[in-house]
């Protein structure tokens, strides 16, 4: 198994301060976390994270005497963003079947006792229970280049397609089932270049007034929003078998100037 051969664990600076922590009177030493990315397809890497850090807590274990019994393999498990990524990813069923039969099957062969495993899944649990729902503004066609649909949100309640080129799909909310189709751009309201949340894509003929919904928008957008531009932060609402509750107010411009500090002097 190759380990980054900068790893903590290689260098043996994990073990010295696994060490270094077991000596402290202060200190409980209960197990060994990692985690090791992201947007993971495939289960094989938290295979191989399983091997790496049992191996690891065996050496603790049989070198210095020192038992962990927690393992926490933390969070990764990826998810489609895409129609056509859907069969790319494993279930939450087969991720938990499969870790803790890996995790069973390294402690018996390292007759290392079963430790209290976690896992701190994030995106693949709420991921698909959001979506963000936009007015579209102006519709601006410019011949032969592109035709530029913008929505009243943008790079400031979704920051990851100017991030990294996160992909999305979308829909009209108020005409699912559409009619003629047309490929347009979706952009945002913060007048940047990159403020494009969705460079292309097939919508039915879009105009002023429409409801785009932008799916899978449930992880990393509410928590990543930002007043880029000073533009105040949209409401998040819960839908459960067609009833609403509004669970954060929108942001008002008076949320945005609470923090300004009026001269005594007064101003001018
Ligand atoms: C320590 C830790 N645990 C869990 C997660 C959640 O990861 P994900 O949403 O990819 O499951 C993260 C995300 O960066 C993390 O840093």
């Amino acid at each position: 198994m190759r380990v980054n051969s900068v790893s903590p664990l290689v260098e043996g600076i994990a073990e010295k301060a696994f060490l270094l922590a077991a000596s402290s009177p202060h200190l409980d030493v209960r197990g060994v976390h990692c985690h090791i990315g992201s947007q993971i397809r495939t289960l094989d890497p938290f295979l191989k994270a399983v091997d790496i850090l049992l191996e690891f807590m065996d050496a603790l274990r049989r070198n210095h005497g020192l038992l962990l019994e927690e393992l926490d393999l933390g969070g990764g498990l990826g998810v489609p963003y895409l129609d056509g990524e859907k069969g790319d990813f494993p279930s939450i069923r087969s991720y938990v079947e499969t870790l803790t039969g890996k995790v069973r099957e390294k402690c018996l062969s390292l007759s290392y006792p079963l430790p209290v495993l976690f896992v701190e899944p994030g995106r693949s649990i709420v991921n698909t229970a959001g979506s963000t729902v936009y007015r579209v503004g102006f519709v601006k066609e410019i011949p032969g280049v592109k035709k530029y649909v913008t929505v009243d949100g943008g790079m400031t309640d979704n920051p990851r397609p100017v991030l990294y080129g996160a992909r999305y799909q979308a829909l009209l909310g108020n005409r699912v089932e559409g009619g003629e189709k047309e490929t347009v751009a979706i952009v945002g309201k913060c007048c940047e270049s990159g403020d494009v949340l969705i460079p292309e894509i097939e919508l039915p003929r879009v105009k002023r007034g429409d409801i785009l919904v932008v799916e899978g928008t449930g992880a990393y957008n509410y928590s990543m929003a930002s007043n880029y531009n000073l533009i105040p932060r949209p409401g998040v609402v819960f839908v459960r078998n067609g009833t609403a509750r509004l669970v954060v107010r929108p942001e008002s411009l008076s949320d945005l100037l609470r923090k300004d500090v009026i001269p005594e002097e007064g101003v001018g």
